[in-house]
């Protein structure tokens, strides 16, 4: 009886870690091959950067945050971690993958399809996106 018991406790405090993990951690977020090897056709200037960081200002702060960090305003009302544009898993993208998300979106993070309506504004960003490191 008393072992039904610890066994009971013990795997109700897994079940509770696992809800946790769960929670607290995205599901990874697969790339379709077509978007992960496209090239940026947006050439990586002052301008481009320039731009991409006035757009980013205007549409993706709030959640993001001004350093990319996932520390926006909005950040906190959301269900899903906002990722950390600084960390090296993030930079590790390719250009492409970038993009495909900023396009796409996923749950919380909206899709820029029509939002943006010109794609290569969309690159631009993924420009900036590559100095918040
Ligand atoms: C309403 C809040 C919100 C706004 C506004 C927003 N995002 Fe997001 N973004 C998120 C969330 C939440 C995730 C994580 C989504 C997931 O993994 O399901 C995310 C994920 C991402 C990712 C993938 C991160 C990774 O680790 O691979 C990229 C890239 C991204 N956003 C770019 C942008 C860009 C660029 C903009 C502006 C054009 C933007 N986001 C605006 C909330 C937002």
């Amino acid at each position: 009886m008393k072992k039904n018991l610890t066994l009971l406790v013990a795997s109700g405090i897994a079940f509770m870690l696992m809800a946790f993990i769960a929670e607290n951690q995205n599901d990874p977020w697969p790339v379709p091959d077509k978007y992960q090897k496209m090239a940026n056709p947006v050439k990586s200037d002052a301008a481009s950067i320039a731009s991409g960081k006035e757009l980013y200002a205007q549409h993706c702060q709030s959640c993001h945050g001004k350093k990319g960090k996932g520390d926006g305003p909005k950040a906190d009302q959301l269900d899903t971690e906002c990722g950390d544009f600084t960390s090296a898993a993030f930079q590790k993208q390719t250009d492409g993958a970038l993009f495909y998300k900023t396009f796409e979106g996923r749950k919380d993070m909206p899709s820029y399809k029509k939002k943006i309506s010109d794609q290569n504004d969309i690159w631009a960003i993924v420009n900036y996106m590559r100095t918040l490191k």
